[in-house]
């Protein structure tokens, strides 16, 4: 047994070396981790499980008979983040340039099956060079098999990728259809056809970081959700993510601790908001003061910045919040925003995170970009999710509610189960401005001072329309309520909506727009 065990060891020291000190020591120049000193990072101290140690490939074509791949260029295994179960897999540069060939690949896919089976999330840490060339077919295949796990795990299980390296070619649709993609800057690229062949085909000189670099992807493509400076950083965000996610899609987020009174009354709320209706303010002044702590987890906060979207607690329990941004483009919605918003409801829907909207917009943005870039396809993602959405949905409408903007922001009429106005809400089939030039338009033009009467009638159309009565009169609105209550009132109204039981008719699936 001695033997034997000694044979073991010496085994599993050449897999623990990955791909030799030479390679560990170039991939530190780069200021990267080898996959495992990741792992070690990303899950609690001790935790990790290591599975498939001794897998190996069985190509042989193009000298790779001859090529000893130490854990297959891959290390996966189980372990825990805030003592919660999760499965883990990290491609390993240092091992033939972490490229993916079919036993790559199969190890992949058993971490991917087995977080589905047992329930938890699966995080994906890709750093490779993508398809292993010399196994031709087979490493794609290999990428075939990922994909259609990650489509099928989609809504049972949260899927996070970590992009710390190249991840180029196909193999960024893996991470493109997990649910969150964080990118570290500086050493992420991810792009489908790399500088070379751009330049060769249509003479476009880019560098990979101006292609696919993480400032690129958070900030212009929103391919990825989420940029941070180091590799320490990346990983202790992808743990804060999961302190607000369920472990999969029976369960939920668990609840916390979070010592914040829910009935905690905030006299500042009201001064937020200008008294002028067209002047900006950061709604996120307005997330943390209502939320638990102000502790308000941002996703995307590079992209389609008239929209935010992100997690808080209230009373200890997991939300989205979905807010415009009225500090940005006067909060318009757009195309952007709209794919922004909606891929996060459907998220926060397949996992059972009740949602907030925070509603102030002129509504949507005109120009012929946005008609031509298919802004109708796009707005009406929103809608869609937020109707198709049977978490509990809350709503409060702090000032412009105008128009297709005033349905879309998930207003009673799209299945709200709370609505809220504040005093300074405007809910209207447009602002003052351009409805008193439509409806009093022959008055204004025929008074002896035109200026002083559009004035006098904007001011009648803000007095008796532009308020949150007209909706409250219809029961559109639930309540009318001081902005210092707002905690209390949606802390008390999570509690009533908890039991919520909402069942959707029968479908294969449905069909959003895109
Ligand atoms: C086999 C690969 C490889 C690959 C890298 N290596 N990529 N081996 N197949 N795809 C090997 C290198 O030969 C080298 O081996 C080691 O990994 C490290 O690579 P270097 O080139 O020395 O590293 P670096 O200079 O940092 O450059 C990294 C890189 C470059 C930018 C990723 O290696 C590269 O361009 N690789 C090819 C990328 C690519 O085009 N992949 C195919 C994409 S198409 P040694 O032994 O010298 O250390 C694709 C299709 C998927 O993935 C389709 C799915 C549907």
């Amino acid at each position: 047994m001695e033997e034997k065990l000694k044979l073991l060891e010496q085994r599993r020291a050449k897999v623990l070396a990955g791909g030799g000190p030479k390679r560990v020591e170039a991939q530190h120049a780069k200021g990267k981790k080898t996959a495992r000193e990741r792992i070690e990072a990303l899950l609690d101290r001790g935790s990790f499980i290591e599975l498939d140690a001794f897998v190996e490939h069985r190509s042989s074509d193009l000298g790779m008979a001859e090529v000893e791949a130490p854990g297959e260029g891959v290390v996966i295994g189980y372990g825990t983040i805030q003592g919660r179960t999760v499965y883990v897999f990290a491609q390993d540069f240092t091992v033939i340039g972490g490229s993916l060939g079919e036993m790559h690949a199969a190890k992949i896919c058993k971490a991917m099956d087995m977080a589905v089976k047992v329930g938890c999330p699966c995080i994906g840490i890709n750093d490779s060079g993508g398809a292993r060339i010399q196994e031709g077919v087979d490493a794609l295949s290999g990428y075939g098999d990922i994909f259609y796990r990650n489509t099928l795990s989609s809504g049972v299980v949260p899927q996070i990728s970590v992009i710390m390296g190249p991840c180029a070619g196909g193999a960024v649709y893996s991470p493109a259809l997990t649910d969150f993609v964080f990118m570290t800057e500086g050493t992420a690229n991810m792009f489908i056809t790399g500088p070379q062949v751009i330049k060769a085909v249509t003479g476009e000189d880019v560098s990979a970081e101006g292609l696919g670099g993480a400032k690129v992807h958070t900030e212009v493509s929103g391919v990825a959700h989420f940029k941070f400076k180091d590799e320490d950083s990346t990983l202790e965000a992808v743990r804060k993510l999961l302190s607000y996610l369920p472990q999969n899609n029976i369960e939920d987020a668990p609840l916390f601790n979070t010592g914040d009174d829910p009935f905690r009354a905030d006299q500042e709320l009201a001064a937020i908001i200008p008294d002028s209706a067209n002047k900006p303010y950061d709604v996120r002044r307005v997330i943390e003061r209502v939320v638990d702590t102000g502790d308000f987890f941002e996703v995307q906060p590079d992209y389609a910045k008239n929209i935010v979207t992100g997690f808080a607690r209230l009373a200890g329990r997991s939300i989205g919040i979905i807010a415009n941004q009225p500090a940005v483009l006067a909060g318009v919605l757009d195309i952007n925003a709209s794919d922004k918003a909606s891929r996060f409801i459907r998220f926060c829907d397949s996992f059972n995170i009740p949602l907030l909207t925070l509603s102030d917009t002129a509504g949507y943005l005109p120009g012929v970009g946005q008609e031509h870039g298919g802004v109708i396809r796009h707005g009406a993602k929103l809608l869609y999710a937020y109707s198709e959405a049977t978490v509990p949905k809350m709503t409060v409408i702090l000032r412009k509610a105008y128009g297709g903007a005033y349905i879309a922001m998930c207003s009673r009429h799209l299945g709200a189960d709370q609505v809220f106005a504040w005093p300074s809400a405007e809910i209207a089939v447009m602002g003052p401005d351009g409805a008193a030039n439509i409806i009093f338009k022959k008055e204004i033009e025929e008074a002896a001072d035109p200026a002083s009467a559009r004035k006098e009638k904007i001011e009648e159309y803000k007095k008796n329309f532009a308020n949150p009565y007209k909706a409250a009169i219809r029961g559109y609105v639930d309540d009318v309520i001081d902005p210092s209550q707002t905690r209390a009132r949606l802390c008390a109204a999570l509690s009533m909506l908890l039991g919520k039981r909402q069942t959707l008719p029968a479908r294969k699936h449905g069909n959003i727009p895109s």
